[in-house]
């Protein structure tokens, strides 16, 4: 059903009317699928980082609104719809920094509210359909602003990113990783310097694997080198994803970017972000509004059963951090490449 031709890793798939997604928590050891026929269940997939990854966490919730109205046609319309509510919430509860999922769930609940005359069914598919256009859509962005971020990255460009803002992150494809991909499809000879991102290791298990598969080059550093390789001149040019750009450019994405591009203006190092406009939040005037996700003191503690730290000792875990707009080189959109973003550069994006 979905028009996944062409996309390397299938994040999410429909799967004989379910949603079906990769386990990210188990990559890179295991590639294996999880069902999911409810919102409830979506929901819980997203929270547990089974998908992660902002426009990933919007299309799983999207189809997440989908499977709900699936679940419940049948039963009388008020029930339907207060079951349909309740599945909304818990999605819109699930994690709070990615904007596209709040994004996402405005397009279903649109689609929701235009169809109160027709029947529990009709409606049912058609928020299918809304989730599939969403899905549909994230790839064909995704390809655009590859063909535009491509035009920044050299022949030849060693290139640091941050996280996995790959295919794994998207519904195919990703934003930076994306714009990686786009470039070297060119012609462009790229090598990838991939930080591991502690505390989940999205660089290390993700961004690493998606490169290996592809025979993109790729070399894996802890997060504490990139200054020093910067300092060597072994970098020439950053590229991140986004959870949340606010209206004034300021960019939320995984603790440690904020790091990332002090170094990179003290080094004179271009530093891009790729994200699609369902990532700018107008609504939120500057960074410091933006909701920062603390998540589990396990996750610092320790990595799966492997424990390091002591009983006792006092943890914080913040998962995003905010790179103010003036360490941002330019923002590579699906409308294309805008240098300096500022408040009126990211309005004109939508008018
Ligand atoms: O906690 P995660 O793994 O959901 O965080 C993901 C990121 O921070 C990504 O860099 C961001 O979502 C960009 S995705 C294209």
């Amino acid at each position: 059903m979905f028009s996944s031709e062409g996309v390397s890793v299938e994040t999410l798939r429909w799967r004989a009317d379910t949603l079906e997604m990769i386990d990210q928590r188990a990559l890179p050891e295991r590639v294996v699928y999880i069902s999911y026929n409810s919102a409830q269940g979506v929901a819980e997939g997203i929270r547990s980082m089974v998908v992660r990854g902002a426009p990933a966490i919007g299309v799983a919730a999207a189809f997440g609104v989908a499977l709900e109205a699936l679940r419940c046609q049948h039963l009388p319309k008020a029930v339907f719809d207060q079951t349909l509510e309740h599945g909304i919430e818990l999605l819109a509860a699930s994690r709070p920094t990615a904007v596209n999922l709040f994004w996402a769930l405005r397009r279903m609940r649109i689609v929701w509210q235009s169809g109160q005359q027709e029947s529990n069914p009709a409606l049912a598919l058609r928020l299918l359909a809304e989730a599939q256009a969403i899905y549909d859509e994230d790839i064909r962005i995704n390809r655009s602003m590859g063909q535009f971020g491509a035009e920044l990255l050299a022949d030849g460009a060693r290139v640091l990113t941050h996280c996995n803002a790959g295919a794994l992150a998207t519904a195919g494809h990703g934003t930076a990783l994306g714009v990686i991909r786009s470039a070297v499809a060119a012609g462009k000879r790229i090598s990838v310097i991939a930080d591991e991102t502690r505390p989940f290791l999205q660089g290390a298990r993700l961004t690493a694997w998606e490169m290996v598969q592809e025979g993109i080059p790729v070399t894996l550093i802890t997060d504490n080198m990139s200054g020093h390789l910067m300092q060597q001149g072994q970098i020439d040019a950053i590229i991140v994803g986004a959870d949340r750009v606010a209206a004034n450019g300021d960019v939320a994405n995984k603790i440690g970017t904020y790091m990332v591009a002090v170094l990179a203006q003290r080094h004179h190092i271009p530093f891009y972000v790729a994200c699609p406009l369902s990532t700018i939040d107008l609504t939120i005037a500057t960074g410091e509004q933006i909701p920062i996700e603390e998540r589990a003191a396990a996750e610092v503690l320790g990595f799966r059963e492997c424990r390091w730290a002591p009983n006792g000792v006092s943890v914080r875990n913040p998962s995003f951090d905010v790179t103010p707009a003036a360490l941002v080189t330019a923002l590579v959109t699906e409308k294309g490449v805008v240098r300096n973003p500022d408040r009126d550069a990211l309005a004109s994006l939508f008018l």
